[in-house]
């Protein structure tokens, strides 16, 4: 694995993360990494462009298998192959979710959220209900006591939406928190769906803890993973819902007829990914952990912030509790970061430190001059 040494060339091709703001600033801001994808993903590729016809698709036959595999050998979670549904990506799953269950009418996220957390819910008028995490050590943790708090006062069914490891702060919650958590929404009939698309992006070898290892298989629960922010290929939307309870899975999957198919090649690379990226992946984990210690040195020369990296992610978590201009100043002086107010705070920033170390410490110095 290597970090592109000039990522600006993404410029030329409709990237996200480098085409939307002014080339004078150096953009670590959506969740992609600058670097190429294991080489597995090219050969996919090559052997797609090599059949040439690109028609409509289904699953591959290997597809399920592979993440049955993957559950087992790395995250201990044996699962049946039924309980999986492809779906086109992690946040279109959360969608699905709340669509297939109507009468839900309150959604519980662990603020600061990633923002589709809170936009979800609001698109599919629901009352969200913010739950602070605050942070204790180096970490962001959940009042779990807010959470059962907040289920007590309601009186009309209501779902979790969990994220594990955290986005923005990188947590990775221990058994006993998702046992808690478990113990909670079952006592209120409360649906947990669990985005656990960062689970293969923990820098400092903790065990991930799938929610559904946990819950009993009769609980109404969803599992929501994908292959594509682990190994950098979110262009390819691929992602799979893991739904144990029958009657869950089943509305689930009422609400996928006439949404957008799962492109061949998304099925091909996510497949290929899970069974042969894994030493690119050890490689990546090393260059991760790396660029979160440039961040960190920084960190330790800005007492003002409080700065969360956590133990999971390329993502860094920047609270000042009172400045609430921090973007604009970093943009201002040629850095584009994730404003914080979509992910529920206006004093923060998240910075992506998944590029190079030479963009990395750019941007860093970019950020002292704006602080000046
Ligand atoms: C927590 C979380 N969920 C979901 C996504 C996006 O998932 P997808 O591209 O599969 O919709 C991201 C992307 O950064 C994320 O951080």
């Amino acid at each position: 694995m290597q970090w592109h040494p000039n990522p600006t060339e993404r410029r030329a091709h409709a990237s996200l993360k480098w085409s939307t703001f002014p080339d004078s600033e150096l953009p670590l801001w959506v969740a992609d990494m600058d670097c190429a994808p294991p080489p597995c993903v090219i050969e996919t590729i090559h052997q797609a462009t090599d059949h040439g016809i690109f028609g409509y698709g289904t699953e591959p036959k290997g597809f399920r298998h592979a993440w049955v595999e993957h559950l087992r050998n790395r995250h201990q979670w044996d699962i049946d192959p039924d309980w999986i549904v492809p779906v086109a990506g992690v946040v279109p799953g959360m969608r699905f979710a709340l669509m297939a269950h109507p009468e839900i009418r309150h959604v519980l996220t662990p603020t600061p959220a990633y923002p589709y957390f809170k936009t979800v819910p609001s698109i599919e008028r629901r009352t969200e209900h913010p739950i602070a995490l605050t942070r204790i050590g180096d970490t962001l943790e959940p009042s779990l006591t807010h959470i059962r708090d907040t289920l007590d006062s309601l009186t009309e069914p209501s779902a979790i939406l969990w994220c594990n490891p955290h986005n923005p702060g990188g947590t990775v919650y221990s058994k006993e928190c998702i046992q808690t958590l478990v113990t909670t929404a079952s006592k209120h009939d409360t649906l947990i769906v669990s985005d656990e698309i960062w689970a293969d992006l923990i820098l400092d070898g903790q065990a991930h803890i799938p929610l559904g290892l946990i819950a009993p298989n009769d609980q109404p629960t969803i599992t929501l993973m994908a292959a594509t922010k682990t190994f950098n290929v979110a262009g390819f939307g691929c992602a799979v819902a893991i739904i144990p309870e029958p009657k869950t899975r089943a509305r689930f999957q009422e609400t996928l007829i006439a949404m957008p198919h799962i492109a061949p090649l998304a099925y091909a690379v996510t497949e290929s990914c899970l069974r042969d990226g894994w030493h690119w992946h050890r490689e990546l984990i090393d260059a991760l952990k790396c660029n979160r210690s440039r961040v960190l040195d920084w960190a330790v020369t800005h007492p003002e912030f409080e700065v969360t990296t956590g133990r999971a992610t390329f993502l860094a978590w920047i609270e000042s509790h009172h400045q609430k201009d921090l973007s604009e100043r970093f943009a201002r002086q040629g850095v584009r970061l994730s404003p914080g107010t979509p992910f529920g705070s206006e004093t923060a920033v998240r910075l992506n430190f998944g590029t190079n170390p030479a963009t990395l410490d750019e941007a860093l110095r970019r950020m002292d001059a704006a602080l000046l």
